[in-house]
């Protein structure tokens, strides 16, 4: 069987997602029952984190360990990548070290080239391109809240940054309706359009928050500034007619959602109103991610 990496959602069957969402379902279930598996038992990943991080770091962590495994935590900079190694060559080394590699880094041509040498499972943890973990966590979120996201509208207003890329992706995997919010200059990058588009992805675009929220089943938003873009970050004011707050919320559907990848930047992108209101599914989001991530892990390695 050919290596089964997790590197964007659009690398991956549609069947193989909803494999894995379902799967989580299930090992959510499970643990909250007191069930506890070891189908990971004697198999180590290893962590790389060229970012900052607290969702993704801690929820790999505790997954790996649920599921009987055993994590190494690592940053680019105390490894001899920061002393130019290269990505390929410390590829073929942790392989033939750990059971899988995670790695949160800048350009996403790093991933792809860890994944190109690796001889092990490769997971991407965020780049600047894409971040699929999350929109894991994020259609099991919704689908708990809401029921299967098929057919149903999401809508994001924002930057159309790396949350937003892998957001494109799932429209087209899993079906839904995506009406997209940016100002000039803030567009996601076309390659990812266009995937989704010739995938089935049913997306609108307007600069209008008002109209891309109208009547929609959810509301995404995520910070205007993206770790590592802090060089391109614009003034606040091109962005603050996309917040989310409650005035923007009232125009989506009275039982409508809103998530956020988290961190939050309470009075930018959202306001506290919002991110602590009845709408507001962050938490539940952000505890997604570890049952989405075990799902993910189990799928890589077989388990
Ligand atoms: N949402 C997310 O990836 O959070 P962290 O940056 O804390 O990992
Ligand atoms: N777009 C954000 C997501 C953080 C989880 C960033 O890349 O910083």
């Amino acid at each position: 069987m050919s290596l089964r990496h997790f590197t964007d959602l659009s690398a991956v069957s549609e069947g193989d997602l909803r494999l894995m969402l379902d799967d989580a379902v299930v090992r959510k279930a499970r643990l909250k029952a007191g069930e506890r598996t070891k189908p990971l038992e004697g198999k180590v990943l290893a962590m790389i984190f060229d970012k900052p991080s607290t969702r993704t770091r801690v929820s790999f962590d505790v997954g790996m360990r649920q599921l009987g495994g055993e994590t190494i935590m690592l940053t680019g900079a105390e490894m001899q990548l920061g002393r130019s190694e290269t990505i390929a060559d410390t590829a073929k080394v942790l392989s033939r070290y750990v059971d899988a590699i995670m790695i949160r880094t800048t350009s996403h041509d790093r991933l792809l080239e860890l994944t190109e040498n690796a001889t092990v499972p490769v997971i991407n943890g965020l780049t600047d391109d894409t971040h699929p973990c999350q929109l894991m966590a994020d259609i099991m979120t919704f689908e708990e809240h809401s029921g299967p996201v098929a057919g149903k509208t999401i809508a994001w207003t924002g930057d159309g940054n790396n949350v937003l890329h892998s957001l494109l992706e799932a429209s087209a995997q899993f079906r839904f309706n995506l009406n997209v919010a940016v100002p000039e200059g803030s567009e996601p990058a076309q390659k990812h359009v266009d995937w989704s588009r010739a995938h089935g992805g049913m997306l609108n675009f307007t600069r209008s928050p008002e109209e891309a929220v109208h009547d929609a089943d959810c509301v995404v938003t995520d910070c205007w500034v993206s770790m590592g873009q802090e060089h391109r970050a614009r003034g606040h004011n091109v962005f603050s007619p996309y917040q989310v707050n409650a005035a923007l919320m009232a125009k989506a559907k009275p039982d409508a959602l809103f998530m956020h990848c988290l961190p939050a930047h309470r009075g930018e992108e959202v306001t506290d109103e919002v991110i602590d209101g009845p709408h507001s599914v962050v938490f539940d989001e952000a505890e997604n991610r570890l049952h989405a991530q075990k799902a993910v892990l189990a799928w890589c390695l077989g388990a």
